[in-house]
């Protein structure tokens, strides 16, 4: 099988199992046959091509477990009336929000949305991500949100990247079901969910548990729909109130609560007792001019997993970067940088049930790594607008060189 060896890394970052930490490794090398890396250690053996890291820094790449890529406009409108003063939630309130998204993804054919998709896709993996989680959400009717999964689907087999499809029917409240909610949970429950799950494309079911969103109770009844057919379960929760969604989490065996800005002590103990790892997204907090970033801290005082991911939207966050994400978790939330790392690869590869596959550079893992531009694992955060990298490597393969 061709074989690729990294040879002159200066450094090397990584989770490492026997040590269940992070931890700098000097003078090693790399060997990758296939897709999969097979060796990590010093002065090894020859391979079919060798490539030189130059003493700079190799880490792997970026999983980002949260995003919302298939949008058709962007809503820079919005970003404006906020530089008026008006705040996400009111635009919300007035009508605008994750709604204004709609009618584009209905609209759209399927064929537009591909390519939009996979240029946005083109970019991530620019910016060192190599897993992204997609989210759908802004269809809304069962036609639209099966559109959105499959655009998801063949985007994933002509691009390098890998996308981990998720179903987010449950997203807002179309307006056909403005004063009809319940109505609108019946139809995710009994129609798409059904539907989601005999396309057979997503892996997960999300919603966003939020005041002026999905309640509580309405949270649970399209979680258990959806774990009934296969869903794995993920939350939006507490991002701009404690709705005790973080404590639904918990209960109802989510993988992930994500945003937890405003998430309550409770809430915290909760995500702790049940496993569930926090997902947090300091991009969307600062996108929204907001300061309450979400309690790090007290997150791992409780012994609760945190990930790291930027939420990209056309709405509340319209950030691709992972390495901005790692600046803004450790300026606003005094993330350590190695710890930033872990959260943005082996933790948010966790959150997707992938951490046995990739998330970082272990033998037997998917070669699935960063050379960067940088000596040391400080400069990612530090440089904040810069993107250093040098060259990204998908399944086995060199895909950018200097
Ligand atoms: O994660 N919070 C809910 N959904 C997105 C916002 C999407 C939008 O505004 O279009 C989020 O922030
Ligand atoms: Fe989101």
């Amino acid at each position: 099988m061709y074989s690729l060896k990294l040879t002159n890394i200066g450094q090397l970052a990584t989770f490492n199992s026997e040590m269940n930490d992070m931890a700098i490794l000097e003078n090693v090398e790399i060997v990758i046959e296939g897709n999969q890396i097979t060796e990590v250690g010093q002065k090894l053996g020859d391979a079919d091509k060798i490539f030189d890291c130059k003493q700079k820094l190799v880490t792997p790449g970026f999983v980002d477990p949260h995003t919302h890529p298939v949008f058709l406009d962007g809503r820079e409108d919005e970003f404006a009336m906020r530089l008026q003063g008006a705040s996400y939630e009111e635009i919300s309130e007035a009508g605008g929000g994750i709604v204004n998204s709609i009618q584009g993804v209905r609209d759209a054919s399927e064929s537009d949305l591909i390519s939009l998709v996979k240029s946005r896709m083109d970019r991530f993996l620019k910016l060192g991500t190599t897993t992204v989680e997609c989210k759908s959400g802004y269809g809304l009717n069962l036609e639209s949100e099966l559109k959105s999964l499959k655009v998801i689907d063949e985007v994933s087999k002509l691009h390098h990247i890998d996308m981990i499809p998720t179903f987010m029917g449950g997203h807002a409240f179309p307006k056909e079901f403005m004063n009809n909610h319940d109505g609108y949970v019946d139809l995710i429950c009994e129609e798409m969910i059904p539907a989601v799950s005999d396309q057979g494309i997503a892996k997960f079911n999300d919603v966003f548990c939020e005041n002026g969103y999905f309640t509580v109770e309405q949270t649970r009844r399209i979680l258990n729909a959806g774990n009934n057919h296969g869903l794995i379960p993920r939350i939006h929760a507490d991002e701009f109130e404690d709705s005790g969604a973080g404590k639904l989490g918990g209960e109802c065996g989510s993988i992930s609560a994500d945003h937890l800005m405003a998430v309550s002590d409770e809430g915290i103990q909760e995500l702790a007792k049940n496993d569930v790892i926090a997902t947090l997204l300091p991009g969307t907090t600062f996108f929204l001019g907001k300061t309450g970033y979400a309690p790090y801290q007290k997150l791992k005082d409780a012994g609760v997993d945190v990930a790291l991911a930027t939420d990209f939207n056309p709405g509340s966050c319209h950030i691709q970067s992972m390495p901005f994400i790692l600046s803004l978790s450790c300026i606003y939330m005094k993330i350590p940088v190695l710890d930033a790392i872990k959260a943005a690869t082996i933790t948010s590869a966790k959150s997707l049930l992938l951490h046995n596959t990739i998330g970082s550079i272990e033998i037997g893992k998917k070669a699935d790594i960063v050379v960067w531009d940088i000596e040391r694992t400080l400069q990612i955060p530090y440089l904040v607008s810069d993107h250093p990298i040098q060259t990204v490597i998908k399944n086995g393969e060199i895909l950018f060189t200097p």
